[in-house]
C-alpha cells in the first residue's frame, strides 16, 4: 500500500513553509481558478466532492456552506459572514493540524481564501490553540506573505474580493475545539459550549452566519479545485471520499503522520509505519482519538472511514490511531484519559462534570489495588449517565474508552482487584496516552 501524499505533498520540499516554495509547486493556482467562478460554483464543487469534516464529527463541508444564508441579487447584504478555521487540535493522540501549519501553512491560507470567497465573508479568524507558539510565528510569517503578494487584504488578485485574516490564539482548554465554545472564546468569554440551534451556520461568531472548519477540511479545498471532483472522490470510498492524514503514535516503529485514502486499514498504515514495535503484539488502539471506541487486533481490517468505523462500533474521529501493545494496561490507559477529561470538562453540565470526578475515583481505586468487582458496575452505570445527557460531545467522549476497555478488557478490570493492583506495575510511563 502506497502512501499518497496529497496535502503533505510538500513537507518534505526545502523551505516547503515559504511562499517561494508553495507558489513553485502549484500554490495559489487554485486560487486563480476559483475566482473564475462564481462563489455558488465553488460551494457546488466542494459539495459534489463530498468533504466529510476532518475535525471529528465527519459532517460534508459543502453541505455546511450551503447553509450560509446569501442576499438574494438585487437584496441589501445581510449581515456580515465568518469563517473560523478550528486549529485548536486537542484531541488525544491527534497530531495533524499542527504539522500542516508548520510544514504547509500557505495551504491552508489558500484553502481559507478560496472559502471565503464561496460562502462571501470578508473576515476569517485561525483560532490556534494556544501552546503551538512555533506555529502561530509560522502562521503569522505566511498570512504576512500572502498579504504581501495580494492573495490576502483588498482585491485580491485584481478580483475586487477582500478578505481579512486574523489569528487568534487560545489558552489550552480542549473544550474550545468545541465549535460553539470556540466562538464563546473568541469573542473574549469563557469557553463553554453553546446550545444548538441556533447553529453557527445561522448565528455563529457575534451572532452572524459563521462557518466553523477544521483545518484539514479547509486546506483540502485548494486541491479539489485544481484537481476536480472526479479525482478527488476516486480515492476512498463514494461516502468518505479523499485522502485522509493518518497519525499513529505509541506502539509503532516509526510514528508519524502518513496520508492514504479514506479507508485505508491499521494493518495496511502498519506496514508503512514498520509495524508496532519489535517483539511485540498489538493489544489494544483508538481510531480516532481517545474519544472514540477503542479497537482490538480483530478490528486490524476495517477500512478506516467515517461509515465503516462507524459499522464497527467506533468512530473515525480524527484519524489519531494510538497504538497500544501487549505491555501496556488498558485500566491505566483509561485512568490518564479520564483523569484528561476530568480536567477538561467545563463543568456546565452535571453528567460530564460529576460523572468524570467519579470515573477518575474509581480508577485510581483500581489502579491501587482497592477495588471491587461493584465499581465496574459503577463505572458502567456512570456511563450510562453521561451518554447522551451531556450538554456536548465532550462528555459522550469520556465514556468511550470506559465502556470499550470494560467491554473487550474485562478480565484485566477483574484482576485488578483479584491481583491487589495493577498486575502491570501501575505507574509505569505510557507511550501515547496524555
Ligand atoms: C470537546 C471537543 C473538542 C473538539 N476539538 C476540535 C479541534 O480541536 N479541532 C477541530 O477541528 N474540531 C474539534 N471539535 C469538533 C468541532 O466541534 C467541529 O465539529 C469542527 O471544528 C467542525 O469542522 P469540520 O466540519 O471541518 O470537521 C471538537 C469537538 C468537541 C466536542
Ligand atoms: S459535556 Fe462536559 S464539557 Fe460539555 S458542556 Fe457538559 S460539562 Fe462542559
Amino acid at each position: 500500500m502506497p502512501l499518497t501524499p496529497v496535502l503533505t505533498k510538500r513537507w518534505l520540499s526545502p523551505r516547503s513553509w515559504t511562499l517561494e516554495t508553495y507558489e513553485r509547486l502549484e500554490g495559489y493556482q487554485a486560487l486563480r481558478k476559483a475566482l473564475t467562478a462564481t462563489p455558488d460554483e465553488v460551494i457546488a464543487l466542494v459539495d459534489s466532492a463530498t468533504v466529510r469534516g476532518r475535525g471529528g464529527a465527519g459532517y460534508a463541508a459543502g453541505m455546511k456552506w450551503k447553509f450560509i444564508p446569501q442576499a438574494k441579487e438585487g437584496e441589501p447584504a445581510g449581515k456580515p459572514h465568518y469563517l473560523v478555521v478550528n486549529a485548536d487540535e486537542g484531541e488525544p493522540g491527534t497530531c495533524r493540524d499542527t504539522p500542516l501549519m508548520m510544514a504547509d501553512p500557505h495551504s491552508l491560507i489558500e484553502g481559507i481564501v478560496i472559502t471565503c470567497y464561496a460562502v462571501r465573508a470578508d473576515r476569517a479568524y485561525i483560532y490556534l490553540r494556544g501552546e503551538l507558539v512555533h506555529a502561530l510565528r509560522r502562521l503569522t510569517a505566511a498570512v504576512e506573505e500572502a498579504y504581501a503578494a495580494g492573495y490576502l487584504g483588498k482585491s485580491i488578485l485584481g478580483s475586487g474580493f477582500d478578505l481579512d485574516v486574523v489569528i487568534h490564539s487560545g489558552a489550552g482548554a480542549y473544550i474550545c475545539g468545541e465549535e460553539t465554545a470556540l466562538l464563546d472564546s473568541l469573542e473574549g468569554y469563557r469557553g463553554q459550549p453553546r446550545l444548538k440551534p441556533p447553529f453557527p451556520a445561522t448565528e455563529g461568531l457575534y451572532a452572524c452566519p459563521t462557518v466553523v472548519n477544521n483545518v484539514g477540511s479547509i486546506a483540502s479545498v485548494p486541491y479539489i479545485v485544481l484537481g476536480g471532483v472526479d479525482w478527488w472522490t476516486s480515492m476512498g470510498p463514494s461516502t468518505s471520499p479523499g485522502t485522509s492524514i493518518y497519525s499513529l503514535s505509541g506502539r509503532v516503529t516509526r510514528p508519524g503522520q502518513y496520508e492514504a485514502p479514506m479507508g485505508t486499514t491499521l494493518r495496511e498504515l502498519l506496514e508503512l509505519a514498520g509495524g508496532v514495535r519489535e517483539g511485540h503484539q498489538l493489544k489494544f488502539w483508538t481510531p480516532g482519538g481517545s474519544s472514540t471506541p477503542l479497537f482490538t487486533p480483530e478490528h486490524l481490517d476495517v477500512p478506516l472511514d467515517f461509515d465503516a468505523v462507524a459499522k464497527a462500533g467506533s468512530m473515525n474521529g480524527t484519524s489519531a490511531l494510538m497504538i497500544f501493545d501487549e505491555t501496556d494496561c488498558v485500566v491505566r490507559a483509561v485512568q490518564k484519559w479520564s483523569q484528561f477529561y476530568l480536567h477538561e470538562s467545563c463543568g456546565k453540565c452535571t453528567p460530564c462534570r460529576e460523572g468524570t470526578y467519579w470515573y477518575v475515583q474509581i480508577y485510581d481505586r483500581l489502579e491501587r489495588g482497592q477495588a471491587s468487582a461493584a465499581d465496574i458496575e459503577t463505572l458502567l452505570d456512570v456511563s450510562k449517565s453521561i451518554l447522551g445527557r451531556a450538554f456536548c460531545a465532550l462528555g459522550d467522549g469520556a465514556t468511550s474508552p470506559v465502556t470499550s476497555s470494560i467491554q473487550y478488557f474485562r478480565d484485566e478490570y477483574v484482576a485488578h482487584y483479584e491481583s491487589g493492583g495493577c498486575p502491570f506495575g501501575g505507574a509505569r510511563t505510557l507511550v501515547g496516552a496524555h
